[in-house]
């Protein structure tokens, strides 16, 4: 796409497991993907913290401790850049906090982060446990058991409506790493208004491509991002 962008241009990224694979961290549904070796009923619903809040705390623990050892990758520094040129807004799925920590400064996690726990009572507050193995027993100050501050199935998206918000004001959306099998996230892209330039970064096939006019860049997340990323700048000109 050409086109001259100014630096009112706003652009939203909506980033999935994929964004962070080169990264280490393992996506769900691809080949040796995590729901291939977890049955997502026993450690991602509000069911099976009741059934068995063991193996969902352990589950969690392996994730928030793996995320120390990780680091961003080149697809999420060069979102980061963005950040210089135009007004970027990141629209995550991700648990972890590997946006922010390549330098995004607005960074909303639609499914909650890795790093915090909430009372099994109410949402809030909600602790920063940084990447420390959790106890069974711990309690908030409500007396609640402490839960991971995960969106599981089955329950609602408390941030939908602001991702929603975000994605209407968008001029150019990039879609990156994620099947879009999960809803309301996958929803959003109906959001996008008229003319807002869109694109899919992933190497993988996609459906729902056509259906969204995305533009496929069937490239990985730190290939390709860095040189979408160059050219949008270059095309703000001086
Ligand atoms: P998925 O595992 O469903 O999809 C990952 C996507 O990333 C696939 O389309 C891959 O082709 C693509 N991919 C793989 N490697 C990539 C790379 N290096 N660069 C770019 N893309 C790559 O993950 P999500 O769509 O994020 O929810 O899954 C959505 C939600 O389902 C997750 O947030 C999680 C999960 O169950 C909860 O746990 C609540």
């Amino acid at each position: 796409m050409t086109g001259e962008l100014d630096g009112d241009c706003r652009i939203v990224v909506l980033s999935g497991a994929g964004m962070s694979a080169e990264s280490g961290i393992r996506t769900f549904r691809d080949n040796g993907g995590l729901w291939e070796e977890y049955d997502v009923m026993t450690v991602a619903t509000p069911e099976a913290w009741k059934q068995n809040p063991a193996l969902v705390t352990r589950f969690y623990n392996q994730r928030r401790t793996q995320l120390k050892e990780v680091e961003p990758n080149p697809g999420h520094r060069a979102l980061a850049e963005l950040e210089a040129h135009f007004q970027v807004h990141v629209i995550t799925q991700n648990v972890d906090d590997l946006h922010e920590r390549a330098g995004s400064t607005q960074v909303m996690h639609l499914h909650g982060r890795l790093t915090q726990m909430r009372s099994e009572k109410y949402p809030y507050p909600v602790y920063d446990v940084g990447y420390t193995e959790m106890e069974l027993d711990a309690c908030g100050a409500d007396g609640g058991r402490l839960r991971p501050n995960i969106v599981w199935f089955g329950e609602e998206v408390p941030l939908i409506a602001d991702a929603s918000h975000w994605v209407m004001q968008a001029d150019v959306l990039i879609v990156v790493g994620t099947s879009l099998n999960v809803y309301p996230a996958a929803g959003l892209l109906y959001h996008a208004r008229h003319g807002c330039e869109k694109y899919l970064v992933d190497p993988g096939e996609h459906q729902t491509q056509g259906v969204f006019r995305l533009k496929h860049l069937k490239q990985k997340a730190g290939d390709a991002l860095p040189n979408l990323v160059r050219d949008l700048i270059q095309r703000k000109g001086n």
